[in-house]
């Protein structure tokens, strides 16, 4: 039986780090796992232009120097896409480095997406520059169309949007970000080469059940919501099978504990601290802790165009239990597996 497990040091392709007091808090956990993260743009405002980006990119790298964590974790800024987005302003930015791709959040789909795009049509010639340079677009796949089930709102997406995104626009580098049902598994499967998908872990580990039975559990709450159980066994299938255009992105989202402990509880799992151990689980237990550095190190350099990272993290079968909540300086925050015991530890 495998008891250590060494794999070239990995990223995370999605990670909501916050700003402010919270940053400084919950940026190590990141830090510690990973070489590099893409980082989300949905604050409060968003980071809708270059500027903004190279300021929150600042306060990111000012947060890690007191956190005294990995000094060589590399934040991957992400642009915040509007209506207004100009297609100047995306491809002056890519090129100057101040972040790797631009996020589309179709408007009031998820947390912090109020200033997202209303109508993707609005935003094609943002689109066709970015396909152009060969600029990625991360996507937020769920229409907010009231009449539609929230069970039902990224199978729709897909049927809506971005098939016809994908035929209109075939040399744009799209990221299906976080899905969560087997339609968005077979899309990106059955998609060409410039269409990718990330899975984050407890799309891997929890199905409804988990948020419904027994009480209602904000903590397992986040968008987009977990699905039927036979999706669970889809996505699980498709991120140990080897496929290339599937890679690791957790979708960390920390919220304070009593913003999801509420009437009306914010969306998201704060699942940085113990991700990787996490997601090993998983491979684990399908028979597949060979494919976990193709997920969690290797397929999503290759398809942002990055180099693989140096050095590399090892874990070790063993047990290691998760916090009933963690204080990240100041703010206490339930995350993801607490109170469970994995059966994977991290030790670097
Ligand atoms: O659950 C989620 N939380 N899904 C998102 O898309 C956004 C995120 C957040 O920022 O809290
Ligand atoms: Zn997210």
């Amino acid at each position: 039986m495998t008891t250590t497990l060494t794999l070239r040091r990995p990223d995370d392709w999605h990670v909501h780090l916050r700003d402010g007091a919270i940053l400084q808090g919950v940026v190590p956990h990141t830090a510690r796992q990973f070489a590099r993260a893409i980082v989300m743009p949905n604050l409060n405002p968003p980071m809708t232009d270059a500027a903004g980006v190279s300021a929150y990119r600042a306060r990111i790298m000012a947060a890690l120097d007191q956190g005294a964590s990995n000094p060589a974790f590399t934040p991957l800024m992400t642009l915040y896409l509007t209506d207004a987005t100009a297609p100047d302003e995306v491809a002056r930015g890519y090129a100057d480095g101040v972040f790797v791709a631009a996020k589309l959040y179709p408007a009031h789909a998820t947390t912090g997406s109020a200033h997202g795009v209303t109508d993707i049509a609005r935003i094609y010639p943002v689109l066709e520059r970015m396909a152009a340079i060969g600029m990625p677009l991360l996507v937020h796949g769920e229409v907010t169309d009231s009449h539609v089930d929230i069970f039902d709102r990224e199978a729709v997406f897909i049927d809506r949007t971005m098939t016809r995104l994908i035929a209109d626009l075939p040399e744009l580098r799209v990221v299906f970000e976080h899905i969560t049902t087997a339609e968005a598994a077979a899309f990106v499967e059955n998609a060409g080469p410039n269409v990718a998908a990330t899975i984050t872990p407890q799309h891997l580990h929890i199905n409804r059940n988990a948020m419904l039975v027994g009480g209602i559990r904000p903590h397992a709450y986040c968008l987009p919501v977990a699905k039927r159980e036979h999706h669970r066994l889809a996505l699980r299938k498709l991120a140990t099978s080897g496929f290339s255009r599937v890679f690791l992105g957790t979708d960390t989202a920390p919220h304070a504990r009593h913003l999801k402990e509420a009437a009306c509880g914010c969306a998201g799992i704060f699942n940085a601290p113990f991700a990787l151990e996490s997601y090993a689980t998983v491979f684990d237990e399908e028979g597949a802790l060979d494919r976990f550095e193709a997920f969690a190190s290797l397929n999503g350099p290759a398809f942002y165009r990055l180099p693989v990272n140096e050095g590399t993290v090892t874990l070790v079968r063993e047990p290691v239990t998760v916090p009933d909540a963690i204080d990240c300086n100041g703010t206490m925050i339930v995350p993801f597996h607490a109170g469970e015991t994995l059966g994977w530890r991290l030790i670097q």
